[in-house]
Order: structure tokens, then sequence, then C-alpha cells
């Protein structure tokens, strides 16, 4: 049996309508990751931070799930070996698309989080700053998204599926932001076949021993096909 460990990036959504982050026209593009993507950020004008997650958030409710998420899904359903389904995006394609179980390390879209007490909530479509825990009534209210130097969740569970991989492959992720980037060296590391599928090569691509460049509509159901009739 082969165990899998699959990360995926924004680039598995893009074709769902969803903006990548580093292409051109991007999200960094028009915003600064200071602003919106950092603590300080938060803490400086949390109005702003609130309001582009729930612009992030509306976009994400008003597209639907393409080829890529699908071809996933059925992978998952079918595959006799240990699957873990990584994913740095913050939509929730994976799961409309039937992948019930994903492991969200950059946090969740529609999930809310306490600053005060860690409670976690599912978000409303349009979060406001003076909303409150409903756990601990503070009005701490933020989006549940792990912003930079902020640490990514359940590392310990990756990376114990990591080291039990067969085969590791890299889905739509420009591979700039760690510690995701190195995932792939980590495969290696533990003796892993590793894979990137992407549209362009990533600025790790030459650490993986496979490379498949083209649209995630097109090479993901390809490798997933590959993986089932093994
Ligand atoms: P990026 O925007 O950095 O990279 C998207 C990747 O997807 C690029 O390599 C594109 O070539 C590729 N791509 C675009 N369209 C594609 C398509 N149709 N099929 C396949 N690939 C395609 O996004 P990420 O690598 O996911 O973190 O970014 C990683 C993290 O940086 C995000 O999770 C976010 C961001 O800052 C936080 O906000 C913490």
């Amino acid at each position: 049996m082969t165990n899998l460990v699959i990360l995926t990036g924004a680039g598995i959504s893009a074709e769902s309508g969803i903006s990548t982050f580093r292409d051109d026209g991007g999200l960094w593009a028009k915003h600064r990751i200071e602003d919106v993507a950092t603590p300080e950020g938060f803490a400086r004008d949390p109005e702003l931070v609130v309001n582009f997650y729930n612009e992030r958030r509306a976009q994400a409710a008003s597209v639907a799930p393409n080829t890529a998420h699908k071809a996933l899904a059925n992978l998952e359903a079918q595959h006799q070996g240990d699957l873990l389904l990584v994913t740095q995006n913050v939509d929730d394609l994976h799961e409309r698309g039937g992948n019930p179980h994903v492991l969200h390390m950059h946090g969740a879209l529609n999930s809310a989080l306490c600053a005060s007490c860690d409670h976690r909530w599912p978000a409303p479509m349009r979060m406001l700053v003076a909303d409150s825990c409903p756990n601990c009534s503070a009005p701490m209210a933020r989006p549940d998204i792990v912003w930079f130097g902020e640490m990514p969740y359940q590392m310990d569970r990756i990376e114990r599926a990591l080291s039990k991989a067969d085969i590791f492959v890299a889905i739509g992720t420009s591979g700039n932001v760690y510690p995701a980037a190195g995932f792939v060296e980590m495969a290696s590391h533990y003796g892993a076949h590793t894979i990137e599928l992407n549209l362009e090569p990533s600025a790790v691509v030459s650490q993986f021993d496979e490379t498949r460049f083209g649209k995630a509509s097109e090479t993901v159901p390809q490798w997933v096909s590959e993986i089932l009739n093994k």
C-alpha cells in the first residue's frame, strides 16, 4: 500500500476563480502583506484586515470546486493506503469537492478565532471587528488565518505523515512560503518520491524527482488516474 501526502496551494483553486497570491494581478500585487496578513497589521487596523478576509470569504462562497479538487476527492475515496491532504488554502473548495479530511495548515475562512481564549467557532459570512467570543465574551474575534510570523497548524502531524510517505506531491504552489516550501526536502529526506504539479516551475522545483507543468484541472485528474490504476 502506498502512503501519500498531498500539498495544495492557490493554483488548485485558480481555475475555480479564486485569485492566487503571486501571479500577475495576484492578491499580493493589490494588498500589502504587512497590512492584511500579519498580527501587527491586525493590531494597527483590524477593520481593514477583517474586511479583507470578508471579501475572500464572499469570493470563495461564490465559486465552485473544479475537476482538480474532485479528482483528489475521488483519490481519497478509493485509495487503499494512508493519505494526508494538506492545503495552504483558506477556502473550502476541497471539502465542497468531496474531501472530508483536509488539514488547513494556514487556517480557514469559515472559522473565527478568539485572540483572547483561542476558542474557535464558525465564522459568519461578514465578520465585524466588534464581534465577541461566544466562549469568553472578549471582543477579540479574528479570522482563523495563520498570518506571517505565526506558526502554521498541525506541523507535528504533517511531519509524521511526511516521514511515512511513499509519494509526496505538491500542487499549484509557488514554493515561496515556508515551512510548506520545505516539505519536498523533508519528504525526500525520508525517502519519498516527490512530484510537482504546477503551471510553472516553483521556487523549489529542482528538489523534486518528477515535474509536470500544466493546469491543475488537467494534470491532477491525470496523475490521480495513474495512481488509482497502478
Ligand atoms: P502563490 O500565489 O504563491 O502561487 C500559486 C502557484 O499556482 C504558482 O506557482 C502558479 O504558477 C500556480 N498556478 C496558477 N494557476 C494554476 C493552475 N490553473 N493550475 C496549476 N497551478 C497554477 O500561492 P501559494 O503558493 O499557495 O499564505 O502561496 C502560499 C502562501 O502564500 C499562501 O497560503 C498565503 C500566501 O501568502 C498566507 O497568507 C499565510
